[in-house]
């Protein structure tokens, strides 16, 4: 059975406990004057604040925040996961860094195909057979290397001191783990005893005793703390006991990349965000692309006009998501020509104003010849670099399975490969060949870590969890702020609105149209469906006098913190 994605939910502003922050005015969020971090837990847009505050940088932040996050938010924030990285420094250099999982080698095709050609579609979703080859602490451990400048142990303590002195539970956090007793105990072998009780409460302090050792070996070891010696012991033997594929030669041979960004210009501004393995950046390019022939500026927000044409525009791109998009190191995609501004003009020329393209007779664009619990954080340091980055098990909790013995959940990444052709994922993505299951191959991804300049400066970091969602989350947060005039506080918590192809459907949180839009969509022939929540979007916003504004989105515990 599909589960169905949650997303969830209040905000808290906390403003720097030692620091004078600029009182947020009523409709803006946190304003500092030199750092700031956005993300998903209070504790660890602490940990960044101080790590920034001790003389780190936007990067060394970002590999503390990442390792709190797996404490404090074990829903998403991992170890046993991977996630993107986007970083601009200031002296305007750009770098984007791929930790996504990997198939295990003994990955197929067919693995999620029953004998009698159904899908095992459960399989790819929770449990070990779930879970894909982590890149997390690869990733960190290369970011470290490459840009970091406190020391390596700096950054992964305040994890550890997390994880043994305890956190104490917001109400979201315990009702989380309330949710999750029984599948903790259908899906690990060893009963991960820390995390079982009916009833976790607001107040509550988790202790993770097993986890912080993980960490003390992954601090004292780096990369090797993970992938070598015990705790890679512990993931071979947990995918023993449970029927998964991971091998100790799987993590020997886990690599993180360094990729090139994906570029592109949209009116006066220039956006830097994720590619392939990512389908974010490509798809944020064919959708800015498709916003900037419109006269966005002039619309309601999520009105009728603008809501038809920006609906109609995510139906193309997510049509070509299918068709085109996965791992570059196994197939070819034409990034240049996707997110040339010609392409996307001719796969919006038949667009109706007045009716809604059934998805059916989308189908993906010619490409000339030639020519859903994860997170995100935002950062930027007092010397102006500034660090995006999204990072997820896949589900919440990922695939349930808590590694005996090394205390931490690993993900159900596998689920983001296309099972079988037309089979849509627990987000309802459907892909095919490109996206196809190959040892060694990492999954499409929507996550989209982006960076913003204006006139060559930085102006906006941002991103969100999501899944499917996140692209159009982007979208949507990015044109609130440069076409509607919101602060970034307002953009973020703004109501929002997706389509993917398919389902042909639009989902919309409550409110996010008004009644008199929606009977008019409706007549147009969109098909409107509505979402409890979508996204949790954290960003930061460079204000014209360089004060940094932070938006935390409402929907969750997540909090900015600076200085
Ligand atoms: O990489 C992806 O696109 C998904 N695994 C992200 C999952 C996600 O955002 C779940 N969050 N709510």
């Amino acid at each position: 059975m599909r589960m169905k994605h949650k997303l969830i939910l209040p905000i808290l502003l906390i403003a720097a406990a030692c620091s004078t922050p600029e009182k947020p005015e009523k409709s803006t969020g946190l304003v500092t004057t030199s750092a700031m971090v956005v993300s998903a837990h209070p504790e660890a847009s602490r940990v960044g604040k101080e790590i920034l505050k001790k003389g780190g940088n936007a990067i060394d932040a970002s590999i503390a925040v990442q390792f709190a996050l797996a404490v404090v938010f074990p829903a998403a924030g991992n170890i046993g996961g991977g996630g993107f990285m986007v970083a601009r420094f200031a002296d305007g250099s750009v770098d984007a860094l791929d930790y996504r999982e990997k198939a295990p080698d003994a990955a197929s095709p067919n693995m999620y195909i029953g004998e009698t050609g159904e899908p095992m579609v459960e399989k790819s979703i929770r449990g070990h057979l779930a879970c894909g080859v982590p890149g997390t602490v690869a990733g960190l451990a290369d970011a470290h290397h490459k840009y970091g400048k406190l020391s390596w142990s700096e950054l992964v303590q305040p994890a550890i001191d997390l994880a043994i002195k305890g956190v104490v539970l917001t109400e979201r956090e315990a009702s989380g783990l309330r949710n999750i007793q029984e599948d903790l105990k259908k899906y690990n072998t060893t009963i991960p005893d820390h995390l079982i009780s009916e009833n976790w409460k607001k107040g509550d302090i988790l202790f993770q005793e097993e986890l912080g050792h993980t960490l003390e070996r992954i601090r004292d070891g780096g990369r090797a703390g993970f992938y070598d010696g015990k705790t890679a012991q512990d993931i071979v033997a947990e995918m023993k006991s449970g029927g998964g594929l991971i091998t100790l030669q799987d993590l020997k041979n886990y690599t993180a990349v360094w990729r090139k960004p994906v570029r592109f210009d949209y009116k006066d501004y220039n956006v830097i965000s994720m590619p392939p393995p990512s389908s974010g950046g490509v798809l944020l390019a064919q959708l800015l692309n498709a916003a900037a022939d419109f006269p966005e500026k002039n619309w309601k927000p999520n009105g009728l006009e603008s809501s038809h044409y920006i609906i109609e525009a995510e139906r193309r791109a997510y049509a070509d998501r299918a068709a085109y998009l996965g791992d570059p190191d196994f197939i070819s995609i034409p990034v240049e020509q996707l997110i040339r501004k010609d392409y996307m003009k001719k796969r919006m020329a038949d667009v109706d104003p007045e009716k809604a393209t059934p998805s059916a007779e989308v189908g993906a664009g010619v490409i000339p010849a030639e020519s859903d619990q994860t997170t995100h954080l935002s950062i930027v340091d007092a010397q102006g670099n500034a660090v995006a980055v999204t990072t997820t098990l896949n589900a919440g909790y990922g695939s349930m399975v808590v590694v005996a013995g090394s205390g931490f959940l690993l993900n159900d990444e596998m689920d983001d490969f296309s099972v079988k052709p037309g089979v849509p994922n627990i987000y309802g993505a459907i892909g095919g060949e490109a996206n196809k299951i190959e040892p060694g191959k990492r999954m499409l991804s929507s996550m989209t870590p982006t960076i913003v300049e204006k006139d060559k400066k930085l102006f906006m970091v941002l991103g969100t969890p999501g899944g499917t969602t996140i692209i159009t989350t982007v979208f949507q947060t990015i044109l609130n702020v440069v076409e509607h005039g919101m602060s970034m506080q307002e953009a973020v918590t703004a109501k929002r609105f997706h389509m993917q192809w398919m389902p042909d459907v639009v989902g919309h949180e409550p409110g996010a149209f008004s009644a008199s839009d929606s009977t008019m969509l409706l007549k147009k022939g969109h098909k409107l469906t509505l979402r409890k929540s979508i996204g949790r979007m954290d960003a930061i916003r460079i204000l014209k006098d360089g004060r940094l504004e932070g938006g935390a989105d409402p929907r969750g515990d997540d909090t900015a913190d600076g200085y």
